[in-house]
């Protein structure tokens, strides 16, 4: 198991785009929140979250296969490495999300995706004064960021037993710390 320091430069090995750093910077931020929330531990639930995507750019088409080989001999533990591998449940992976930690990562991978493409249509262009209900509004638009996947956020949404309004002013109120870092503090 690594520190922050040594788990962002095995991230950087392995990347160097700079939309997938802003994506695991988000994933994180919404990870430390819900985890400060529950008391559970913010650096271990941000971990996860920081490197949850973390063989993605080397392999988009064989997303999640190669997350264990890279995370493991790095020091990552069992249930660390099963956290990140149950993200892509359904998609390319068969490992469910069980635990709270796993779900939240479940629903929220995509939504900030979603909130970061809404967030950069406003006047603003910023995260900070972005309502929940422009971003439920475009959920159900399915133009909108076509390629985000809805059934996901959704599902996600079921498995935590939320209603959809509830995750995503979370998921905003989450981003909001990480405005400047994730590109998403506009001029505001
Ligand atoms: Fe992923
Ligand atoms: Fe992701």
């Amino acid at each position: 198991m690594q520190n922050r320091d040594e788990a962002l430069e095995l991230w950087r090995a392995h990347n160097d785009d700079d939309y997938l750093y802003r994506h695991a910077l988000s994933v994180e931020a919404v990870m430390r929140y819900f985890a400060a929330k529950a008391g559970e531990d913010p650096d271990w639930w941000g971990l996860v979250g920081l490197l949850h995507d973390i063989d993605f750019q080397e392999h988009p088409e064989e997303h999640l296969k190669h997350a264990r080989a890279i995370l493991e001999p790095a020091g990552y533990p069992e249930a660390f490495v099963r956290a990140v591998e149950s993200h892509g449940y359904g998609l390319c992976t068969e490992v469910e999300p069980k635990s709270y930690m796993e779900k939240i990562l479940y629903a929220c991978d995509e939504l900030t995706g979603f909130i970061y493409a809404c967030a950069i249509m406003r006047p603003s262009k910023s995260v900070l004064d972005i309502e929940v209900k422009s971003v439920t509004k475009k959920l159900k638009t399915p133009a909108f960021a076509a390629k985000i996947d809805r059934s996901v956020i959704q599902k996600g949404a079921e498995m935590l037993g939320l209603g959809m309004d509830e995750l995503v002013g979370q998921a905003i109120l989450a981003l909001r710390p990480v405005a400047a870092e994730i590109g998403l503090k506009g001029n505001l």
